[in-house]
């Protein structure tokens, strides 16, 4: 043997840590986790995901129980709400969704998956009675629908002191929700079935939306 092979090699902190499995995971997950951090953490700050487009207000209360309701029959499994920025989708649903009309929506429901079309922009497109005939039968106005019907909607009153207790809770998470939309909500709703609460929610879809785009679209619906 040389005498050079005798000598051990430098300490090594690359080996160090290649030796020791509990020590790479930690530093591993701290390198990744560095990298996902300085995608998100900006957005939390950024004016443009945070903050509302012009006339984009928190749910009145009808709109609100009936995004509960939207929520609860899994409308969003079928349905998204986020127009991507793709000509094909601007030309059929409008301008492409922007953070700043999702302020107010939690969870969001933008969504991924289109068995029907997306509902972001839907609001005004239809009249209230077409919507109630839709969604109690959809086959009435669309024969060749495979959308469920949800007929339980027209019999079920909204339940008034869930619309309040969850608008409490999104005034504690930052909504400006006043104290006294919170103690007349239960009011509001008072005598509604949750086919209205879906109705009025569908109609305010998208109506704050940017118009740009919106030439595009009209020209589309007259082509057809
Ligand atoms: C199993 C999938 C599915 C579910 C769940 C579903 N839909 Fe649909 N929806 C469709 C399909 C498919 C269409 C297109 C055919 C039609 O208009 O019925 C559609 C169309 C619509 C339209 C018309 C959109 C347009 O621009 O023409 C609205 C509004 C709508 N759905 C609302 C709802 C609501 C509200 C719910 C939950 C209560 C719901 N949908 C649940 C599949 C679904």
């Amino acid at each position: 043997m040389s005498e050079q092979n005798k000598i051990p090699p430098p300490p090594n902190a690359h080996e160090k840590i290649e030796k020791n499995v509990g020590l790479l995971i930690g530093l591993v997950a701290i390198a990744v986790s560095f990298g996902g951090l300085a995608e998100i953490v900006p957005l939390m700050y950024q004016a443009e995901a945070i903050e509302p487009l012009p006339g984009v207000e928190p749910y009145p209360a009808l709109e609100l129980a009936g995004r509960d309701i939207y929520v609860r029959e899994g409308c969003a499994n079928c349905h998204t709400q986020m127009i991507r920025t793709l000509r094909f989708e601007s030309e059929r649903y409008g301008h492409y969704s922007l953070a700043g009309e999702s302020v107010y929506d939690r969870p969001h429901l933008w969504g991924s998956k289109r068995t029907g079309p997306d509902l972001a922009r839907v609001g005004g497109r239809y009249s209230d009675d077409w919507h109630r005939v839709h969604l109690i039968d959809p086959r009435a106005v669309v024969p060749e629908s495979n959308m469920p019907s949800f007929p339980w909607l027209a019999d079920t009153p909204v339940d008034g002191r869930a619309v309040s207790r969850n608008m409490r809770q999104l005034q504690r998470l930052g909504d400006p929700y006043s104290d006294e939309e919170i103690a007349d909500a239960a009011g509001v709703v008072a005598g509604r079935t949750e086919l209205d609460a879906v109705v009025a929610y569908l109609q305010g879809l998208g109506l704050h939306a940017p118009t740009v785009g919106a030439a595009a679209t009209t020209s589309m619906e007259a082509a057809q």
